[in-house]
C-alpha cells in the first residue's frame, strides 16, 4: 500500500490530503501538523476549517485510510511520498524583509525529512514557494541523506477557498514539476498515478520543477491582475457615471477575456495573491528586471488605493467624521464561505475607520470575536505564522464589537459597511434595519450585492463600487 503523508494540516493540506484519501482508498493518508489543538479539531466533529463539503469527505474517510496525528516522525518515517505544506509567510527582518518568502518552517521540516527518513521518498512542494526554493530544499535533504534517494517534485495548488472541495474533484489542471532525469520521471509518473484515480489524464501537466513553481506564481499574479485592472476602472467609473457591473459584461463577453473574476470589489485578500505577487517582485529584482518588478508591483498598490478609496468615501459622505459614530461592519472574512480572514481588505477598512475614531460592530457568519480582535492588532506580516507565534489576542480593542447577528450589529448604527459577499447579506430584511439607525442612514456596498435602488426606496443614502453616485456622494467628494 502507498503510503502518504502531509506535513501542515492547513486550508490546503487538509482539504487536499481529505480528497486523496476519498478518491484512492488504496492508498494510506496521514496529514500531520505541529499544533495539537488543529489535529485535536481534525479528529473532533467541528473541523478546524469551513469548507463547504468538506465535512463529507473526512467522515467519508477518517479513521479507514485518513489519519490525523502530531506524531511527525513516525508518519514521514513511514511514507513514500510526503507532501510539505507549512506556511511561507514574508520576511520581517532582513534580506528581502516585505517581500522574500520566510523559507524558516519549511527548510525545518526538509531538515526534519532528511533526519528521520529511513527509505527513499519522493518530497513534493505544496506550499507555494519562491522559484528555486525546490533546489534549495534537494541540497539540504541531499547533503544529509545518509546514502538515501530523494526526489524533489513541485506540485502547486490551485484551490480556492470556499470552493476547494468542488475545485479538488474536478481540477481544471494539476501541475506537476520535475527532475528531468530518469529517477525525476519515475517521481512525476508516481505522483501522476495518485492523481489519475480520479483526474483525467489530459488534466494532468508536467512540467520541470521551475516552471511548476513559476506557473504558480504567474497564476495568482494574472488573477489579481484582473480585479486590480477592474477595480482600477471602478475609480473612473464613479467619477464618470458609467456603471463597472456593466462594463465587466461587456468586457468579459469577449472570449478572449473571459467573464470569470471581473468583479470590483473592495479589494482582494486571501494568503496568496499579495504574498505571491511580492514574491514575484522580489524574484524579478533579484534577476534585475527592475521595470517587471515594477509593473506587478502596481497590482498591489492598486488594491491598497481601493482599500483607502474606500474608507475615504465612507468618512467624506458622513461629513467628513465618523467619530464615535456607530459603523456596522457585515463580513470580515476574506470572501464568502469561508471563516478565513487573512489579508481580508476588512483589516484594512476597519483600521481607517478606526483610525478616524469609529465605533465599530461586527457581524461574520464564520469569524468569531478572538479571530478579529487579534487581526486588527497583529502586525502587517504576522498572520501568516502558524498560529501558537502569532500575538495572543490583545486587550480588546475597545471601539470594536463583535456580534453574532447582522441586526444587533446594525442597531443604532449610521452606516453599514458590507466588506464580504455573504449570501445572508443579500437577504437581510433592510426596512428593519434602516428603521432601527441613526438618520442619515448610509449603505456602503463593498461587494455590490445589495439591489441599491430598493436601498434608496427604503431611504438609505447608498454608495456601490464603481456604480453611478448618489447626489449626496457627489456633493461630498472624497479626498485622500
Ligand atoms: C500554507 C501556506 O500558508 C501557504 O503559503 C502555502 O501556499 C500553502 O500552505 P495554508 O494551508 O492555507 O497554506 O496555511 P495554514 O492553514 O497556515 O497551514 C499551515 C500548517 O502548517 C499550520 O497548521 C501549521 O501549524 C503547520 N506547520 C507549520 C507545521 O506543521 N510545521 C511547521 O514547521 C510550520
Ligand atoms: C486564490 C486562487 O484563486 C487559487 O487558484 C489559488 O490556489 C489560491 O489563491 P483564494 O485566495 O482562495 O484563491 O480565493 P479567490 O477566489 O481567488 O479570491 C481572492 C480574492 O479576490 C478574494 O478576496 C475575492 O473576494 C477577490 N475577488 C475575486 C474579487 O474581488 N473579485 C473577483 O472578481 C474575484
Amino acid at each position: 500500500m502507498v503510503k502518504i503523508c502531509c506535513i501542515g494540516a492547513g486550508y490546503v493540506g487538509g482539504p487536499t490530503m481529505a480528497v486523496i484519501a476519498l478518491k484512492c482508498p488504496n492508498i494510506q493518508v496521514a496529514v500531520v501538523d505541529i499544533s495539537v489543538q488543529r489535529i485535536n479539531a481534525w479528529n473532533s466533529d467541528q473541523l478546524p476549517i469551513y469548507e463547504p463539503g468538506l465535512d463529507d469527505v473526512v467522515k467519508g474517510c477518517r479513521g479507514k485510510n485518513l489519519f490525523f496525528s502530531t506524531d511527525v516522525n513516525k508518519h514521514v518515517c513511514e511514507s513514500d511520498i510526503v507532501f510539505v505544506s507549512v506556511n511561507t509567510p514574508t520576511k520581517t527582518r532582513g534580506l528581502g524583509a516585505g517581500k522574500a518568502a520566510d523559507l524558516t518552517y519549511w527548510e525545518s521540516a526538509a531538515r526534519m525529512i532528511a533526519d528521520v527518513a529511513k527509505s527513499d521518498k519522493i518530497v513534493v512542494e505544496k506550499s507555494t514557494v519562491p522559484v528555486k526554493t525546490a533546489e534549495a530544499i534537494e541540497k539540504i535533504l541531499t547533503h544529509n541523506s545518509k546514502g538515501i534517494n530523494f526526489q524533489i517534485l513541485s506540485n502547486p495548488e490551485f484551490l480556492a477557498e470556499g470552493t476547494a472541495i468542488q475545485d479538488l474533484f474536478n481540477p481544471d489542471r494539476v501541475l506537476i514539476g520535475g527532475r528531468e532525469t530518469p529517477e525525476g520521471n519515475k517521481a512525476v509518473k508516481a505522483l501522476k498515478d495518485v492523481y489519475a484515480h480520479w483526474v483525467p489524464e489530459d488534466r494532468i501537466l508536467t512540467t520541470n520543477l521551475w516552471s511548476a513553481e513559476l506557473s504558480k506564481l504567474a497564476a495568482n499574479a494574472f488573477l489579481a491582475q484582473r480585479i486590480s485592472s477592474v477595480n482600477a476602472m471602478s475609480a473612473l467609473c464613479e467619477a464618470t457615471g458609467a456603471d463597472v457591473t456593466q462594463v465587466s459584461y461587456a468586457v468579459g463577453k469577449d472570449t478572449r477575456i473571459g467573464p470569470k473574476f471581473l468583479n470590483a470589489s473592495v479589494g482582494f485578500g486571501g494568503s496568496c495573491f499579495q504574498k505571491d505577487i511580492l514574491n514575484l517582485v522580489y524574484i524579478c529584482d533579484c534577476n534585475g528586471l527592475p521595470e517587471v518588478a515594477e509593473y506587478w508591483k502596481q497590482v498591489i498598490k492598486i488594491n491598497d488605493y481601493q482599500k483607502n478609496r474606500f474608507v475615504n468615501r465612507v468618512v467624506a459622505s458622513m461629513f467628513n467624521t465618523v467619530s464615535n459614530k456607530k459603523v456596522a461592519i457585515l463580513g470580515f472574512a476574506f470572501k464568502k464561505d469561508t471563516g478565513d480572514t487573512r489579508e481580508t481588505p476588512a483589516i484594512d477598512v476597519c483600521q481607517g475607520l478606526l483610525g478616524d475614531k469609529a465605533q465599530l460592530s461586527i457581524y461574520d457568519p464564520q469569524v468569531n470575536e478572538d479571530q478579529i480582535q487579534r487581526d486588527l492588532t497583529m502586525k502587517k506580516f504576522d498572520w501568516d505564522h502558524p498560529l501558537h507565534l502569532q500575538p495572543m489576542s490583545p486587550t480588546a480593542v475597545k471601539k470594536v464589537s463583535v456580534v453574532w447577528d447582522a441586526y444587533e450589529a446594525t442597531k443604532d448604527a449610521h452606516a453599514v459597511c458590507i466588506l464580504t459577499e455573504w449570501d445572508e447579506f443579500k437577504k437581510l430584511d433592510y426596512k428593519r434595519i434602516y428603521d432601527n439607525m441613526q438618520k442619515p442612514a448610509f449603505i456602503f456596498d463593498g461587494r455590490n450585492i445589495v439591489n441599491a435602488e430598493k436601498m434608496r426606496e427604503i431611504g438609505f443614502i447608498v454608495y456601490s463600487i464603481g456604480k453611478p453616485l448618489d447626489a449626496w456622494l457627489k456633493d461630498m467628494p472624497a479626498v485622500a
